[in-house]
């Protein structure tokens, strides 16, 4: 489905496939639970789901001959830490907006984690003081003018990678990766687990399921805790997605399955069972999820096994997409472990 699109390697490579044997045994057994290890998926400054979106949008960087990557996200987002590490190894400038989308006090919050690897990496990051909001920012605008005043020449990455023509593309070769690994493997999934904020990560998946039926059996666990938002960002990101790869067929908002019930109290705050869930998971399996995403898409996860959502029988894959260096900025949540 990709193969008129221009790609530039991020990654190593397919990412593994592994079964959380341990994980599955716990939750009784009946349901087959496997990760696909997109948190491990390059040497980039930890990698993570943000580089296949990268992949699509860089050769369009370079075309239009910019110096400067300029993004945005919260104070400890993952997706400008990848933006970062993506200019420092194609030798581009990189402009930071950091937002306080998180109302969580850690005395360090802003010095560890993503944006401490940001900084050590020569972006120039800039902290604003707006809340969380996963649409175009006035702050990100002001920054990519700031960078033409200068007499640079930026480049504009959206809020993880999102709300741009080439976004959702990415996890359209992330459906297509599995169907060869299920070829292999000898069987297929019945649903995919996938952690949904700003939606291309979603919205990809969703286009490149559908091209086998499995549009629906994408089940989006939302953490923005602005669910109405993240869901039209969905939407709207795998029409023009699916018209991007000629689909061939509509995608309609049913589609579209995100579950509302993991992602309180706030962004990128924990609640006692997201918490509990990073620790069940790291302590059956080794497997390091962070508070503001994986850990919630790994609780609805757990929580979806427990109330029998996934008939017996079910393989269920979670694509762990990265996130675990913004574990740092929650050291006192975590100081008894
Ligand atoms: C680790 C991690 N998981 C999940 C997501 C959600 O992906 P998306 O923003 O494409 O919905 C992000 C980024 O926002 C992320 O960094």
């Amino acid at each position: 489905m990709l193969e008129k699109f221009a790609r530039y390697p991020l990654t190593f490579g397919p990412t593994h496939i592994e079964k959380l044997e341990r994980l599955s045994t716990h939750l009784g057994g009946k349901v087959e639970i496997f990760a696909k290890r997109e948190d491990c998926n390059s040497g980039l400054a930890f990698g993570g789901n943000k580089l296949r979106k990268l992949e699509y949008i860089i050769p369009d960087a370079i075309a239009s001959n910019a110096d400067t990557l300029v993004s945005i996200g919260g104070v400890q987002s993952n997706h400008t830490r990848m933006v970062a590490a993506v200019a420092a190894k194609l030798g581009m400038k990189c402009r930071l907006v950091q937002e306080s989308w998180v109302p969580h006090e850690d005395a360090v919050y802003d010095r560890v984690g993503n944006i401490l690897l940001s900084r050590v990496m020569g972006a120039d990051v800039r902290l604003v003081d707006d809340g969380f909001d996963i649409g175009i920012r006035k702050s990100w605008e002001q920054a990519i003018e700031e960078v033409k005043t200068a007499g640079g020449k930026p480049y504009a990455i959206p809020a993880g990678a999102s709300v741009h023509k080439y976004g959702g593309l990415g996890y359209v070769g992330f459906a297509e990766e599995v169907r060869a690994q299920e070829k292999q493997l000898g069987f297929s999934f019945d649903y995919i687990v996938v952690c949904t904020v700003t939606g291309s990560t979603h919205a990809g998946m969703l286009v490149g399921f559908a091209a086998d039926g499995r549009a629906r059996n994408v089940i989006g666990i939302d953490a923005s805790f602005t669910p109405a938002q993240t869901k039209s960002q969905v939407l709207s990101i795998a029409r023009n997605t699916a018209a991007l790869v000629e689909l061939g067929r509509e995608i309609v908002e049913d589609d579209v399955v995100l579950l509302e019930d993991y992602a309180y109290p706030a962004y990128g705050v924990p609640s006692d069972a997201t918490k509990e869930a990073i620790r069940l998971c790291a302590r059956l399996e080794g497997m390091i999820t962070d508070p503001v995403y994986e850990g919630k898409s790994m609780q609805g996860m757990i929580d979806l096994v427990q109330k029998g959502f996934f008939p017996a029988g079910s393989r269920v894959l979670y694509a762990h997409l990265g996130g675990a260096p913004a574990i740092n900025g929650y050291a006192y949540t975590f100081r008894n472990g």
